[in-house]
């Protein structure tokens, strides 16, 4: 890659197996900073696990993972999070269903800046204000997200399309850098996911936030995407351009059989 189209992430033959199982089978790949690239391939292709893989919620078998030129392999994921501001979201919507939508969100801002639990909850006057902070920007992202009446409301009385809207408006609390986004819009009606595919086109063509996206639902995630990667059983089928992906008749192959 050259200076202009610096790598975000930057996977070097990596490897995952469980037991017999290989679930990322050798994978080299170049995520441009600043462009936001799709993720797709049959259930059970290594996905999950690749992301599992760069934000360390397991160690790679083999192979090293860099957040720019940052060998990352091996750190832990809060450190991944605090230091690179690399981000993940998971399939199912995570959120403290106890708390406000808001408290999410001052939670999410609080757990990426201080190095441990006891910081994060410590009622300094430095503490205060920060938390202080952290109300202006969720107030700010909740009304971004759509999620402003919602502020007050417990993260476990929304809908799920609303929880994973307040994921995604979590995963914005720490200023990322990169986002890793695991299936955003399976289980969520139309309206919500052109919500997140819009919010995900703001930030990145206005913040430069690189995005990685996994998702099942090709059509959205073509259209969204710069470009479009393959897996199947653990390593990359096809790259490129997300046209000429969805036609190659590899691909469709590979959707068919699996
Ligand atoms: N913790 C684990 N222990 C054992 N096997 C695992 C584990 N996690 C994943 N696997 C296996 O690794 C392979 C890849 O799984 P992974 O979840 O990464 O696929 P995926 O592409 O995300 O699938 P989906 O589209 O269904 O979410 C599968 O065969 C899966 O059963
Ligand atoms: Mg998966």
């Amino acid at each position: 890659m050259t200076a202009e189209t610096q790598a975000a992430l930057s996977l070097r033959g990596v490897r995952k197996s469980f037991g017999p199982v290989i679930a990322v089978a050798g994978i080299d790949l170049d995520i441009a900073a600043g462009k936001i690239c799709g993720l797709i391939g049959p259930n059970g292709s290594g996905k999950s696990t690749l992301f599992d893989c760069c934000t360390g919620l397991v160690r790679p078998t083999a192979g090293q993972v860099l957040a720019g030129t940052t060998d990352i392999t091996g750190w832990e994921m809060a450190r991944i999070a605090r230091e690179e501001r690399l981000l993940r979201s998971f399939q199912k919507a995570v959120v403290f269903r106890a708390l406000t939508a808001e408290e999410n969100l001052i939670l999410a801002g609080q757990m990426t800046a201080f190095r441990s639990l006891a910081a994060t909850f410590s009622l300094g006057p430095l503490a205060h204000r920060r938390v202080q902070a952290l109300r202006a920007r969720a107030g700010e992202l909740l009304e971004r997200v759509g999620l402003a009446h919602m502020r007050h409301s417990k993260a476990g009385e929304m809908s799920f399309g609303q929880q994973k809207l307040l994921q995604f408006a979590s995963m914005l609390m720490p200023e990322p850098r990169t986002i890793l986004l695991d299936e955003p819009f399976a289980g969520i009606n139309p309206v919500l996911i052109e919500r997140i595919v819009e919010n995900i086109r703001a930030v990145n063509r206005e913040q430069g936030v690189t995005f990685v996206i996994v998702e099942h639902n090709i059509d959205v995630l073509s259209d969204l995407s710069h470009r479009l990667v393959v897996l199947s059983r653990g390593s990359i089928l096809a790259d490129g351009n997300p046209e000429d992906v969805i036609r190659d008749p590899r691909v469709v192959e590979a959707y068919l059989a699996g």
